[in-house]
């Protein structure tokens, strides 16, 4: 998405990128300037998770940290890209930014060889990959390289869903929203294409649901135990949000789902416990776990036989 916009940014003139980001875009945005030379602004609300703003300070772009929420560092980024002509990936530029995200429709087409999900579960933050990816699903179809149907529904945090209670409340436009949910990344309570979100879930015969900060947690706590694999709030809250239209008999498990788990955990640890809780502190010596361990009843006592 980056990589478009801010290859037709160049193109178009532009010499300095900028973005308003919850987070995850301002690293990428950091990366690639870094990679291509340009001199790089990012502005992000100033309670986003600290791995998110160092990740993007490793690159040396300038972070202008700013006390409000997104809602209100977007509306400024507007103002500063028209003062002072930059190119902000995801204001100015957005038609590029938006359109890279077909990237993901292909890659879910392609990874199921060709044969479209019956459902697609996304998150919804500021509504830029929902319709982009049902794009691409479209244009496959028209190219006669995928087949398939797909209900497309929109995950959000229940403290930050403008989209998914329009939905719920069958309203033709999403209200704002004013945010309050660990689900930072997807805290967007006026989505520059939430009504664009509304109309490709309504055509694809989809839905929405939300997901509660515990909901969340919960989520994110069963993918990794399950599946290893480690997400932050935007992907607990899609998780969770599957579930339960799958439990409200919207989605069929014996159909083929996508679940797209779109962040990282590393970057959201205060998410989680705030203190690392390990099972036992001991000191080094084999008598001292024995003791421990052959106390506890849920492990394994023995794997493979020892021999040597
Ligand atoms: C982790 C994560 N998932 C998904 C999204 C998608 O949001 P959008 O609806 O803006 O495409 C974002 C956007 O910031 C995000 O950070």
């Amino acid at each position: 998405m980056v990589s478009i916009a801010l290859s037709r940014g160049a193109e178009l003139g532009y010499t300095v990128f900028a973005c308003a980001s919850t987070g995850n875009l301002a690293n990428a945005v950091a990366a690639h300037c870094a990679r291509t030379g340009f001199p790089c602004l990012l502005f992000i609300p100033s309670d986003i998770e600290v791995a998110k703003i160092k990740g993007a300070l490793v690159s040396k772009p300038k972070v202008v940290s700013l006390e409000g929420n997104y809602d209100q560092v977007n509306r400024l980024c507007s103002e500063i890209g028209d003062h002072y002509g930059w190119g902000f990936v995801n204001v100015n530029l957005r038609p590029y930014y938006t359109e890279g995200a077909k990237t993901m429709g292909y890659e879910i087409a392609e990874q199921l060889g060709w044969k479209l999900p019956d459902h697609l579960v996304l998150p919804t933050a500021g509504g830029t990959l929902l319709p982009k990816v049902a794009k691409a699903f479209h244009e496959l179809k028209q190219l006669g390289w995928a087949k398939g149907q797909t209900k497309i529904y929109s995950a959000q945090a229940e403290g930050c869903a403008p989209v998914v209670h329009a939905l719920h409340r069958n309203l033709d436009y999403f209200d704002p929203e004013k945010p309050n949910t660990i689900a930072k990344s997807i805290a967007i309570g006026n989505p520059a294409d939430g009504n664009y979100v509304l109309r490709e879930v309504r055509q694809s015969a989809g839905w929405g649901e939300t997901a509660t900060d515990p909901e969340i947690i919960q989520a994110i706590e069963l993918l990794a135990e399950k599946e290893g694999i480690f997400t932050e709030p935007a992907g607990g809250a899609t998780l969770a949000s599957a579930i339960k239209l799958i439990r409200q008999q919207r989605i069929n498990p014996r159909e083929t789902i996508v679940v797209a788990i779109t962040g990282n955990g590393y970057k959201t640890l205060e998410a989680l416990n705030a203190e690392a809780e390990v099972d036992v502190v001991l000191r080094p010596n084999l008598k001292i776990f024995k003791e421990w361990y052959e106390g506890q009843a849920d492990f394994p006592t023995r794997s493979v036989e020892v021999t040597s």
